[in-house]
């Protein structure tokens, strides 16, 4: 059987901790699907589609990884996709707070479970919004994210 995973985000910008989650659960599964979605506790930076074409560049170094963009419920993508498995990646409590009543709504809403990456200590100060923070500012976020969201990031503050 061909399993398939799918790693949700919001993806504001992808960051190499996320690229490292990715990659890891390629090393598990025999497909995975990068879903880049809306999280509507949050106020997006990037349009839906820059952040797509961003997580594409960053993860082209992969195979057998889509990216896809998800408009509405990832439980119903799931279902839709035949889905094996959501992946995340945690960095700390903090994190698994948030995860744990998604976790357990997307398998009430699509039987679908979610297995937990412990995210590399390397990247466990990294997150989209300090790395923002860090762009907006004009502080170095090469060692953080992938190059090309580096250039979009940088692009999009000189305007
Ligand atoms: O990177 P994030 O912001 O932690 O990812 C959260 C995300 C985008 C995966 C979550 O908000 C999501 O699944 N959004 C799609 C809409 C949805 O299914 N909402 C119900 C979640 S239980």
């Amino acid at each position: 059987m061909t399993t398939t995973a799918v790693c949700p985000g919001s993806f504001d910008p992808i960051t190499l901790g996320h690229v490292d989650v990715i990659e890891r659960a390629r090393t598990m599964f025999d497909n995975v699907i990068v879903a880049v979605a809306y999280n509507s506790a949050k106020q997006s930076l990037l349009e839906l589609d820059v952040r797509v074409e961003l997580a594409r560049a960053a993860c082209q170094h992969i195979d057998n990884v889509r990216i896809e963009a998800i408009p509405g419920l990832l439980a119903d993508f799931c279902a839709s996709e035949q889905v094996t498995a959501i992946v995340k990646g945690l960095r700390g409590s903090a994190d698994f707070d948030a995860e744990l009543a998604m976790s357990l709504m997307n398998r009430h809403l699509s039987g679908v479970e979610t297995v937990f990456i412990m995210g590399d200590p390397r990247y466990n100060h990294v997150a989209s919004s300090l790395v923002k923070d860090i762009a907006r500012h004009g502080g170095p976020i090469d060692e953080l994210v992938p190059e090309a969201v580096q250039r979009a990031l940088e692009n999009h503050f000189q305007r």
